[in-house]
Formats: structure tokens, C-alpha cells, sequence
């Protein structure tokens, strides 16, 4: 016989709450859970009412949450405080008595959202639930059950409404994975540089990227290697390319102010060897990433990245606007290949052609995407014949500029004559020039570029034809 779904409360932390939805539904997707919302979530509210099939679901799901700080099941829930004690005065015994016999200790935790009571006010609110029919002694440090009592007064802390919005009580099952972010802080790692990505975010693209035991995971843009770390954690073997050979060898000016040199042992391998992923690492190795080395059959189960956005570092590649550039045989083995600057429209094209041939069928690829606000245009993303994109969430740098972590799915065997699309602005020109140009000469300007890049496309799709 089928057990009945229950009832949860999901409750997350108010950090990055752009990217919530996108991590629970890849993750869900990921771990094959079937989740219901009981409640509409709101944006702005901080907790899920939703069902799942079984508690064993609901712990996998908190041990990859990021975005996620606790799970209860849920034994009441309440517009007021009497109204909440009214409905858990009607939770089925045969419900909660498990976890209430003499054998089980316990301990009931009081939490207020945004409003601060004293230690003796949280007492009086424990004290009020003495109906409950609880035989086990109570445990403060080890208890086998953890009773969770939540008053929710909104998330603005500094004016918080007398009474509660919403009154919470149930079973503490799990917390999410909050704790890995000051693990893997990057306060504390031994190399970083100044592009490193915060841990938080890393373990975000990890867990849209759906990376598991055993994946193979690249980031063709690799700097100090924040992505790998998030990613190894999660089971992936990790291995990254960049062009800038001081940053993959460590030796680039330091990021931390306090820092005056380098220490002699920093490198990607070793911020591995840190967190005890060494065996998750297998290589990096300095290349453009507009020259593409790889083994055509080489198959990638995730690409997560953060190209270069042309303005803390820049967009290059391998080339010169010489016409001849031929090195000379006595210079050969000295010689450092000059750089021209890599659009960002081709760098995209780019990563997104390398991602469809070489990801695998349902593989993904998790990367971020500068945008000039006001131009941002849903239509103009980069894309793929072989890849849809199933998350898109905005995060705000600037006053006027954003960036937006784009996930793609592989879904179809790659077929060379699929090109990507590519009408997209270039982030970094726009960037410099803004401040110069009236808004008519902008969408002028635009409308040629994207006239041209729509032309070039169709130039290659048509080569491509005539070719095969
Ligand atoms: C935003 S940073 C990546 C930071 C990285 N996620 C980290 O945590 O340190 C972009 C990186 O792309 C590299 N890059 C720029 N142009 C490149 C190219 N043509 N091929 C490969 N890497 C390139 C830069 O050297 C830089 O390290």
C-alpha cells in the first residue's frame, strides 16, 4: 500500500534568492524527487509549504541544497499564534505519537524571523505547547526528536509588524548544505585571484550544472579554479584551461591586500588538496579557448564557467592583426603567441558550439552572461539548436549592469551543420562607450551588429551546406 504524501516546510536562507527555483527544480530533476506545492511560493517569503512522497526524499534533497537552510515536516500551520494552536491541537495523534514515546528524547526550538525575543519570552512561547502529549526526557544537545516552533513576522527587519504573519510548527528533519559555503570560503582558501567566485555561487552552478559522483566536469575559463572546488565536492572529477599561464601557475599579483607575495605552493591543486578533493582533480593546463585542442570524441558530462566579461579581466585569444606573422625557427621555443581581443559575441558562439559537441546527450553547460540592463533582451541570449536553455536568472552588478547564470541542456546529438546563434551584444564595448552615446545612435549601432552577426551566420550555415 502507498503511504500517504506529507506535508513540509522548506525553509531557505534570504541570500542569492534569484537563483532558489532554478537550484530546487535541477536538483529534483537531478535526484528523480516529486515535489507538490501546497501553497503558491511568493518570491519574497522565505519558506515552501510543498508534499513529498516520503521523508527520505526530503533528506536527499536538503544533503545538495545550497539555497536551503531546514526542512520540517509540517504538524500545523497558523495566520496567528491561537490559530496555530488550533490546528496542531487537530494534527493526528497517530501522526505525531511516534516520535513522542518515552524512549525518544526531545526538545522544542523556538525560531522568530525578524523579530528578536528575550530568552525568557522564547520559554513562555515553549511553554504553551504543554498539551502536546510528549513522554520522552528533554535533551538540549542530543535530542532524538527536534520539535521546531517558527513565528514569521516578514522580512523587514528593521520594522517588523507586532504579531506574526505566519506560525509554523513541526518536525525538524534536515538542514540544507549552508554549512559548505563557510567551508570552502574563500576567506580561507589558499589560492585565489581576483576573479575567483565566491563559494555560495559556485555551489549553485554546481547543483544547476546537476553534477554527481563519478561526472567529468571542465571550465574552459578556469582562473584560480572556485568552480572545480564546488564541483568536486559534489563528486565530479574536475579538470580547467585558461590563457593566462601566471594565473593557472599562480603567479599573478596577489588578491588579499594583507598578502605581499606569493606563497611559493599556491595553486588550484593545492586549494584541492585543502578540502581534501585531491583525488577529484586532473589537470589544468593554459590554452585558448578559441583554439580548440580537444579530441573530437571527448564526451563532458557538465561545463560550468565564467568567461571573461572584458572588464576585471580581459577577453583574448591566440592572433595578431599582422599579416605576417611567421616566427622564426630561432625564436621558436622563447616565443609568446601576441593576443587580439575575443568578442564576446564570438566567445560565446564559441562556448556554446563547443558545448553541443562535446557535453552529452542531457549534460549541461552553466555559465554566466554579462548584460547591459537596458539592453537586455531574452531574445538576443546565446543559443544552440542542440541546447535548450532551461534556467535563466539575473544578478545585478552595477547600477546599470547584470549578470545572468544560464543553464543549458544538451538535447540532441550534435549535428555539425547546427551553428550557434549569435546576435548578441558585445558586453564590454558597450560597457566603455554608454556613458557617450545617445540612446539613437545605440540602437542603431546595435541593429548593424546584429545585422551583421545574423549574416555571418548565415554565411557558415550556408559554407557548412555546401561543404558536406
Ligand atoms: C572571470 S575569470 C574566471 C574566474 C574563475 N571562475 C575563478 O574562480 O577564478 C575568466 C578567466 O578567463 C580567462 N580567459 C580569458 N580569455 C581566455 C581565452 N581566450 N581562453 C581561455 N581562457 C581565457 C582569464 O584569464 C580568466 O582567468
Amino acid at each position: 500500500m502507498n503511504t500517504p504524501w506529507r506535508t513540509y516546510l522548506l525553509w531557505f536562507a534570504q541570500e542569492n534568492v534569484q537563483f532558489r527555483f532554478a537550484e530546487m527544480n535541477s536538483l529534483l530533476s537531478l535526484l528523480n524527487i516529486q515535489m507538490k506545492f501546497i501553497q503558491k511560493p511568493k518570491d519574497i517569503e522565505p519558506y515552501w509549504i510543498v508534499e513529498f512522497a516520503s521523508e527520505k526524499d526530503v533528506r536527499l534533497l536538503a544533503s545538495r541544497a545550497v539555497s536551503l537552510r531546514s526542512c520540517l515536516e509540517l504538524w500545523a500551520h497558523g495566520k496567528s499564534i491561537p490559530d496555530l494552536h488550533e490546528k496542531l491541537k487537530l494534527y493526528p495523534h497517530h501522526l505525531m505519537a511516534p516520535y513522542l514515546q518515552p524512549d525518544k528524547s526531545f526538545k522544542i526550538e523556538v525560531e522568530t524571523f525578524c523579530k528578536h525575543f528575550t530568552q525568557k519570552e522564547k520559554v513562555d512561547k515553549i511553554e504553551s505547547f504543554n498539551y502536546l502529549p510528549v513522554m520522552g526526557p528533554v535533551d538540549l544537545r542530543k535530542p532524538d526528536v527536534t520539535l521546531q516552533y517558527i513565528e514569521y513576522y516578514g522580512i523587514i527587519s528593521n520594522d517588523p509588524p507586532d504579531l506574526p504573519y505566519d506560525v509554523f510548527f513541526g518536525r525538524w528533519i534536515a538542514n540544507g548544505l549552508r554549512q559548505l559555503i563557510q567551508k570552502l570560503s574563500l576567506k580561507t582558501r589558499k589560492f585565489i585571484g581576483n576573479t575567483s567566485m565566491d563559494a555560495q555561487l559556485s555551489l549553485l552552478m554546481a547543483n544547476q550544472a546537476g553534477v554527481k559522483e563519478g561526472d567529468i566536469v571542465l571550465d574552459p575559463f578556469v582562473g584560480s579554479g572556485s568552480l572545480l572546488v564546488a564541483a568536486a565536492q559534489f563528486g565530479a572529477y574536475v579538470f580547467g584551461t585558461d590563457i593566462d599561464y601566471l594565473m593557472l601557475h599562480a603567479r599573478t599579483r596577489p588578491s588579499r591586500i594583507t598578502q605581499k607575495e606569493r606563497e611559493k605552493d599556491e595553486s588550484i591543486k593545492a586549494n584541492m588538496k585543502q578540502y581534501n578533493l585531491e583525488n577529484r582533480y586532473l589537470d589544468v593546463l593554459v590554452n585558448d579557448f578559441s583554439v580548440s585542442f580537444w579530441r573530437s570524441n571527448i564526451e563532458l558530462d557538465a561545463i560550468i564557467t565564467d568567461p571573461p566579461y572584458g572588464i576585471r579581466e580581459s577577453t583574448e585569444r591566440v592572433g595578431t592583426a599582422k599579416e605576417c606573422n611567421a616566427v622564426k625557427e630561432e625564436h621558436l621555443s622563447t616565443h609568446i603567441p601576441a593576443k587580439t581581443e575575443y568578442g564576446i559575441s564570438s566567445l560565446y558562439s564559441d562556448l556554446l558550439s563547443f558545448s553541443a559537441k562535446h557535453l552529452r546527450v542531457g549534460g549541461r553547460l552553466v555559465c554566466w552572461f554579462p548584460v547591459f540592463r537596458e539592453d537586455y533582451d531574452e531574445n538576443y541570449l546565446p543559443s544552440h539548436p542542440c541546447l535548450e536553455l532551461v534556467a535563466n536568472n539575473e544578478q545585478t552588478l552595477t547600477k546599470v549592469t547584470s549578470r545572468h547564470l544560464l543553464t543549458y541542456k544538451k538535447t540532441e546529438t550534435f549535428n555539425p551543420l547546427h551553428t550557434a546563434q549569435n546576435e548578441i551584444m558585445d558586453f564590454r564595448e558597450r560597457y566603455y562607450t554608454a556613458r557617450e552615446e545617445t540612446r539613437k545612435e545605440r540602437r542603431t549601432r546595435e541593429t548593424k551588429i546584429r545585422q551583421e552577426n545574423r549574416l555571418r551566420h548565415e554565411k557558415e550555415t550556408h559554407d557548412k551546406t555546401n561543404i558536406s
